[in-house]
């Protein structure tokens, strides 16, 4: 497993890799790996003949009161975990050799990046969609694996690259959750004990709202309703937004049909935790 921290090396390596007829996939994180990272390093591994892991903790996608500076970062720990999942190559660049001096170039993805966690993280996904697309200039895979975790950012980044014409296959692989259903995620750490035990809620709400629209409910209020009624009454969690959405675009949807995302964004103390399920809607 080579470690590689300039973008030119970067190049080079990946060149000698293609030039030899070797297929690509590229697992884009921030590090401070889990289990939901090393599932997208496994299925790299399984479809194509090189496995690139980038950990760039990305400053353009945090806002200035956000945790940019005590995002929880452990490269000795992640390098293990990269290894146990035969990663080839770590990329691990500094901020200045991602936004070097004078850079002024960002990328905006319309409409969908105001949604959501974009109504109270603004910028945020213009960061996401600027990081992504120069690490896929750099890395150049032939796919690119995200997780269902972040399903805003995940369609954000489809539409960018088909919109750019950036000839890469998107994965998006299931999010990964604790035994007690919690979603994995880095920010998890910053749970207190009693918040880490509330947050489980997130999901027994998203899991009610499945079970509503099986039973025939087909009115998004009364399911959004009733997940912040049961968020309100488990946990002192702060919730942002909880929405029934289009899956594919993002608007919303007023009478459940077809593929539902339903998502939802709720505050433990310091950690913001995000949470979805797509659910398909017999009619
Ligand atoms: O999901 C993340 O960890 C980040 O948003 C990403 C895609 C690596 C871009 O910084």
């Amino acid at each position: 497993m080579k470690i590689i921290t300039s973008v030119k090396s970067l190049r080079h390596t990946i060149d000698k890799f293609k030039g030899s007829g070797k297929t690509i996939g590229f697992v884009p994180t921030m590090g401070f790996l889990h289990e939901g990272h090393a599932s997208l390093l496994r299925q790299s591994g399984r479809d194509v003949d090189v496995t690139v892991l980038s950990i760039f903790v990305n400053p353009l996608q945090f806002g200035p009161a956000e945790d940019l500076k005590n995002y929880p970062r452990d490269i000795k720990k992640d390098e293990l975990l990269a290894k146990k999942e035969n990663v080839d190559i770590i990329f691990y660049p500094s901020v200045d050799e991602i936004y070097p001096t004078g850079f002024l170039t960002h990328v905006y993805v319309d409409d969908l990046s105001d949604r959501l966690c974009g109504k109270s993280r603004p910028g945020h996904f213009g960061g996401v969609a600027t990081v992504v697309l120069k690490l896929v200039n750099m890395v150049d895979p032939d796919v690119m694996y995200l997780g269902q975790k972040d399903a805003q950012q995940a369609v954000i980044v489809r539409k960018m690259l088909q919109d750019l014409n950036v000839p890469v296959k998107v994965k998006i692989l299931p999010t990964v959750r604790e035994a007690d259903g919690l979603a994995m995620s880095s920010r998890n750490s910053y749970l207190s004990l009693r918040e880490r035990r509330e947050a489980i809620v997130l999901y027994k709400a998203l899991n009610q709202a499945k079970t509503l629209i099986k039973n025939g409910e087909r009115t998004a209020k009364t399911i959004v309703l009733g997940m912040a009624k049961m968020i309100q009454e488990e946990s002192q969690g702060i919730i942002d937004y909880i929405q029934c959405v289009n899956a594919q675009n993002l608007s919303v949807i007023d009478v459940l049909k077809n593929e539902v995302l339903i998502v939802l964004a709720v505050k433990f103390g310091r950690a913001r935790l995000i949470d979805n399920i797509i659910v398909r809607v017999n009619e």
